[in-house]
């Protein structure tokens, strides 16, 4: 963070300072963090009430750790300056906004917020990559893209820091518009509109307005990167104030990719750029649907002026999206694709693509398929769509584990898959047993699930094995 004298901290966040009586001449400039156990020397924690937990019992720990200061909702005694406040979490958020306002002030910051339904923390890595070769780049860890993830980022913003990466994430109308509240992105991105979250959201409609309040959220005049096929996305233009960057694979796109080619060593397109300069890309992300994501990547650069050379030489360096992203795990000659963070329809059927494609005609495909949650009322006929696309795609076996996915054994035996090309376990233990007896070199083996499922330690396990 940036050194803040505990006075000023209290002000940005509106909190009365507690066990300090200089507190114009103390100074903080550490790391903040909502888990005590990650607070180093000098830090800042805030304590924020969970639903399982509340970092008011975890004071005790930070300290210990050396925190310098902590944020909390009443005063608990503590051996060092607190600051109390009526909420830890808008605390966060407006300590956040102010540490990127004093920054901003001197003009050389550039924020980049990304959205969609899918494929934000991806883009978000590679957009980072990018920007890192041009500058001191902030971007969030993993999928840090909420109302406390995004603000603990922010924070990370020294005054050489000259991009900041945003993951802008939302189960519900005016999520985007918290957090584009405390920092306006100068660039905009929406990679795409689908179901991930759509219980919460209250149908697909309510999703396309949460994500475009990503582009209402703009600096005025920025520009916008919106995905051009896709209707929902490229209904924002609408609500754009500067310029509109199209990317996509059909002909109306400005940033472009053209003959795909997907093998199991990643996909290789021709990357078309505005100026009409073209060039193959050899992108190891595993799957056509990176793709959109590298394109999206592609058109940041584009806004910021960097060449086509330089553009391609960033995404031939990314060989992997993200842990448990499409992350191949090769092994005695079975191949694990372990895509388990998290499972939307959208995800699944893009990564159950992905393994029909790569596959030669000697490798068998298994497609290891856990529960999909936060549909709502959409669960039975997602699950249902999902079970009709593995036959449909001759996927040769189909292991369904857990009961929330059960449904995807019933559906898959209904549409016609017999004589054991569908099986359904309890837990993942029992799966683990099955897929060992079951592989045998050739096989390529796609996990999937839901992050609540936990399949992506079965996908590690499974890889384990064939080591
Ligand atoms: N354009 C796309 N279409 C369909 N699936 C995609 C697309 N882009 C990425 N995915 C898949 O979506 C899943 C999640 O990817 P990623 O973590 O990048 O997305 P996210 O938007 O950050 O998700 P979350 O909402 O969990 O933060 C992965 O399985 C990935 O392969
Ligand atoms: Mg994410």
């Amino acid at each position: 963070m940036i050194r803040l004298s505990l006075a000023q901290m209290a002000t940005a966040m509106g909190g009365v300072l507690l066990g300090c009586d200089t507190p114009e001449d103390i100074f903080v400039d550490g790391p903040s963090d909502t888990d005590s156990r990650l607070i180093v020397p000098g830090g800042v924690f805030f304590a924020k009430p969970g639903e399982v937990t509340d970092g008011h019992l975890f004071v005790d720990a930070a300290i210990a750790n050396g925190a310098a200061v902590v944020i909390v909702e009443r005063d608990v005694r503590a051996s060092v300056p607190q600051i109390v406040v009526p909420n830890v979490v808008d605390a966060l958020g407006a300590l956040a906004k102010f540490v990127v306002a004093s920054v901003r002030a001197a003009g050389e910051l550039t924020i980049i917020g990304i959205t969609g339904s899918n494929g934000k923390t991806t883009t978000k890595n590679l957009v980072a990559t990018l920007c890192a070769t041009l500058g001191k780049t902030v971007a969030p860890r993993d999928s840090f893209n909420n109302e406390v993830g995004a603000p603990l980022t922010m924070l990370k913003v020294e005054s050489d820091t000259r991009y900041l990466v945003l993951e802008l994430g939302a189960s519900g109308i005016g999520h985007i518009k918290r957090l584009t509240d405390l920092a306006s992105p100068d660039i905009g991105i929406v990679l795409m509109v689908g179901l991930a979250h759509a219980g919460e959201f209250g149908g697909v409609e309510a999703t396309v307005r949460a994500k475009s309040e990503l582009v209402q959220g703009l600096v005025p005049g920025a520009p916008v990167i919106l995905n051009v096929d896709d209707p929902r996305v490229a209904g924002m233009a609408e609500l754009a104030t500067g310029d509109v960057l199209w990317f996509g694979q059909t002909g109306k796109a400005q940033v472009r990719a053209s003959d795909v080619e997907i093998s199991l060593a990643g996909t290789s397109f021709m990357l078309h750029l505005p100026d009409g300069s073209s060039a193959r890309v050899e992108f190891k992300v595993l799957g056509e649907h990176h793709v959109m994501n590298a394109l999206a990547m592609a058109s940041v650069g584009v806004a910021l002026g960097v060449s086509l050379d330089g553009i391609v030489g960033v995404l031939e360096s990314v060989v992997r999206a993200e842990r448990w992203r499409m992350e191949l795990m090769g092994g005695t000659g079975v191949t694990v694709i372990n895509d388990a963070y998290n499972a939307s329809p959208d995800s699944m059927a893009a990564g159950l693509k992905t393994l029909v494609q790569v596959a030669q005609t000697a490798n068998r495909t298994i497609a290891v398929l856990g529960e999909m949650s936060e549909l709502g009322e959409y669960a039975g006929e997602e699950h249902d769509r999902i079970a009709l696309l593995v036959v449909r795609l001759n996927i040769d076996q189909l292991v369904v584990v857990g009961t929330g996915a059960r449904r995807l054994h019933i559906s898959a035996m209904n549409e016609g898959s017999w004589d054991g090309e569908s099986r359904f376990f309890e837990n993942s233990d029992d799966a683990y047993d099955y897929l060992v007896s079951f592989c045998h070199a050739g096989d390529i083996v796609l996990v999937k699930s839901s992050n609540s499922a936990g399949l992506r330690f079965l996908g590690d396990r499974v890889a384990e094995a064939f080591a």
